[in-house]
């Protein structure tokens, strides 16, 4: 026996920090399964009951025991919504010293883009189209996580979205399944470190929410969704299963009906796909009250019939609604459930806390935080991450770079001075804003200009959010139309005065995220308004939009020579933002999303099929009678303060056999008077095939750095996992021997092209 298998003498000792241990002796899969078969042999049924609730930390309703005698009793085996260093170490000590297993606690909480260095929202990282960089992000994330004592992030959130009025498109990667999957398998990677539990700086990742949580009807937050099998194995899942592969330890069920099933009392995609097919080996939590939320979705009869139903669906753990403790007892002891059943959900869940070192090291040096976060790497990383992920929008007559020379600049609008907007979703929970907002990066970017600021009225939701009620402090009371006619003149008045207005506008945080959707995806507020009173004044304006979703800017884009799509950037966001509108920086990021000009567009996507009167025909413009079909900006857009040229495409052999490969290659200049980066996409087109397939779909991407002149040669692989698809016709994983179309480019709407044809 190994001294890493020896029994654990538990440490009270809580002073110890997670860095300062050697590294554990990698256990193999053997071991851990032992160590895992001598703890269940030991637990009661109660016991093995109480690792699959995880408990929440704020108590809904009057009568919530406290979490503290929850623990004692052994009714937990993770808890969440708590983000308190000496609460965990105090709570840990209960388990591991009061409670009848001993079995130490997993601490959970949504750490999506950062806990302390914030950085960019997901799908801003998704504009980065660069994963290494979401990599590198979440691995930072992950260390001061673990350095707060948490163990365990409800995130990557990799549910493809493809309608603009959905809050949570914010949280994911956007449209794409191919980008979206390449930035969940990193950061997956980024969470766990290649292997989950080879090193103490990690968490573990919860990739949620399984599945199909986007395609939300209407984009209502939570409302139903319909998808075909073809349309779930094409788009929906090949994010989870890149995340899957890439070794997450746990999965998060959606809340929503799928085809009429709920996701979490959903046996085809949790026991078939997740369990079945795709072997994963971790532990499912259901969402946030989920299991509960069987009965008021119409489907479980009860709290019984809803633990039994989850539970035999492949839900492992009970997310905050108790309803396996109040009714797993019962059901065993009855026979309805076997003790196999609940065997099996305990031992994905002890597996994962032994692999990851829990038992070894269960508290955490309430010193660490402070000392892992004050990293510089921490920050210049932020701030890196914030610049890669901004997309230049538009940019006539070279509006930008602005010269660091100008006099006077005035910036404009609600969220210039916003921490809340530049940080963005999910600071719920304590995190701390250090936020630098955007006008303190423009001043700090030009010490000897004047730099007013006017933020003119302000935006609010019409209807609150529950999630604002978690931020601690008080709550400012609505401004009055007196009050936000005062703020439109001052503004005005303001912007009159500079040579040149930056106007940023968008949304506030809580106007993306959960129970953030949108039936209208115009600028909120009088921001509209003011923007064009603004640029009536007929001074330079530039635009800098902080969002968490794509917007309808059709007249901005149409008056507006200059348009940054800034996201929610993050700590260091408003020094990313000064450091691209000045020329520090020059932006590279690209739509990881297509913006419709109106919101009746959506939701709107680059990769459709063709039906009647594909585009280009008589009969094309008549989809809508009063506007085009086509998007303000494509998927994939984004320009850059120098030029690219992307030419000699060639196709490495005309003839594949279905199953073989070939490559791609073509060639990228810079051949402007800069340094630049551009995003060098892949896209193909099956002709004719076992079902239609959509116009275009991403296959290959690669964002490359070059000098004033220099050229590089990209190389892409086609193989039967980029050309083969799921098919509704045959009910399974095809792969046709067809003609295809293939395009590189700088965006969707790529126009050089090349073909070849898949062969018997
Ligand atoms: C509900 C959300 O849907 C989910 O994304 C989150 O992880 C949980 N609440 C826990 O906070």
């Amino acid at each position: 026996m190994t001294r890493w298998l020896t029994p654990v003498i538990l440490a009270i000792v809580v002073s110890v920090g997670v860095r300062t241990h050697a590294a554990p002796p990698t256990p193999t899969d053997a071991d851990i399964k032992a160590r895992v078969d001598a703890l269940l042999a030991k637990m009661t049924l109660d016991d093995k009951i109480g690792q699959l609730n995880q408990a929440g930390a704020i108590a809904f309703g009057p009568n919530a025991p406290k979490i503290e005698d929850v623990v004692r009793k052994g009714g937990a085996g993770s808890v969440l919504w708590l983000n308190d260093t000496k609460r965990f170490n105090a709570l840990q000590k209960i388990a591991l010293e009061e409670s009848p297993s001993k079995i130490p606690l997993l601490f959970g909480l949504d750490v999506i883009h950062g806990y302390q260095t914030i950085f960019p929202v997901p799908l801003a990282m998704a504009a980065s189209w660069d994963p290494t960089l979401a990599e590198r992000a979440q691995t930072i994330a992950a260390r001061e996580t673990r350095a707060a004592g948490l163990q365990w992030t409800f995130g990557p959130m990799v549910d493809i979205a493809r309608d603009a009025r959905w809050g949570r498109i914010v949280e994911g990667a956007g449209e794409d399944p191919y980008l979206g999957s390449a930035m969940a398998a990193a950061q997956v990677r980024g969470f766990q470190g290649q292997a989950l539990g080879d090193a103490q700086d990690r968490v573990v990742a919860s990739v949620k929410h399984f599945v199909g949580y986007g395609a939300a009807d209407g984009g209502r937050d939570y409302d139903p969704v319909y998808l075909s099998e073809a349309q779930l194995r094409n788009v929906y899942l090949p994010p989870f299963h890149a995340a899957a592969n890439a070794g997450a330890g746990t999965f998060m069920s959606a809340y929503m009906d799928l085809n009429n099933v709920p996701a979490t009392g959903n046996a085809f995609i949790l026991r078939d796909v997740l369990k079945g097919e795709w072997g994963f080996k971790g532990f499912v939590v259901s969402d946030a009250m989920a299991v509960g939320n069987l009965v008021i979705q119409g489907f479980a009869r009860d709290g019984r019939d809803a633990a039994h139903r989850a539970l035999h669906a492949g839900v492992d753990m009970d997310m905050a609604s108790g309803t396996f403790p109040q009714n797993l007892p019962a059901l065993v002891k009855d026979g309805t459930v076997a003790i196999a059943e609940i065997d099996d959900a305990v031992r994905r869940i002890l597996t994962v806390k032994v692999r990851i070192g829990l038992f070894e090291h269960p508290y955490t040096d309430e010193s660490l935080l402070a000392k892992v976060v004050a990293s510089p790497e921490h920050k210049s990383e932020a701030r890196s991450a914030a610049q890669r992920s901004m997309v230049l929008l538009r940019n006539e007559g070279k509006a930008l770079p602005l010269s660091k020379d100008v006099k006077r600049v005035a910036v404009v609008g609600p969220l210039g001075d916003s921490q809340d907007a530049t940080d963005g979703s999910w600071m719920v929970f304590g995190h701390v804003s250090n936020a630098v907002t955007v006008l303190q990066g423009i001043k700090a970017k030009l010490p000897n200009a004047t730099v007013d600021f006017a933020p003119g009225p302000e935006i609010r939701r019409e209807i609150p959010s529950f999630f604002d009620n978690l931020i601690p402090g008080p709550k400012k009371p609505p401004q009055t139309a007196e009050q936000g006619e005062d703020a439109f003149k001052q503004a005005i008045a303001t912007a009159k005065t500079a040579d040149t207005v930056i106007m940023v506008l968008g949304e506030n945080a809580n106007m993306a995220g959960e129970a953030a959707s949108r039936a209208s995806l115009d600028l909120p507020g009088r921001q509209q308004e003011l923007l064009e009173a603004v640029v009536a004044l007929g001074k330079p304006v530039v635009l800098v939009l902080l969002n968490g979703r794509p917007l309808a800017i059709s007249w901005a884009a149409e008056h507006v020579p200059a348009i940054l799509e800034a996201w929610e950037p993050g700590s260091e966001g408003g020094n990313a933002v000064a450091d691209i509108l000045f020329g520090d920086v020059n932006p590279g990021g690209k739509l990881p999303v297509t913006f419709p000009r109106r919101t009746g567009q959506a939701p709107l996507y680059y990769a459709r099929t063709l039906t009647h009167s594909p585009e280009g025909s008589m009969m094309y413009n008549p989809r809508y009678w009063d506007g085009p079909v086509s998007p303000l900006y494509p998927f994939g857009f984004g320009l850059s303060y120098t030029t690219f040229a992307i030419d000699n495409l060639k196709v490495s052999t005309p003839q594949v056999k279905v199953g073989g490969s070939l490559a791609i290659t073509a060639d990228v200049a810079n051949t402007g008077s800069l340094q630049g980066d551009e995003v060098v996409q892949l896209y193909i087109h099956q002709k004719a095939g076992s079902d239609s397939r959509p116009m275009r779909e991403l296959k290959g991407f690669e964002r490359v750095t070059l000098k004033p002149g220099e050229k590089k040669t990209v190389t892409f692989q086609l193989g039967p996992d980029e050309l083969g698809y799921w098919s509704t016709s045959h009910k399974g994983w095809v792969q046709d021997a067809e003609a295809f179309d293939v395009w590189v480019g700088s965006d969707s709407t790529a126009k050089l092209s090349a073909g070849f044809t898949v062969v018997r």
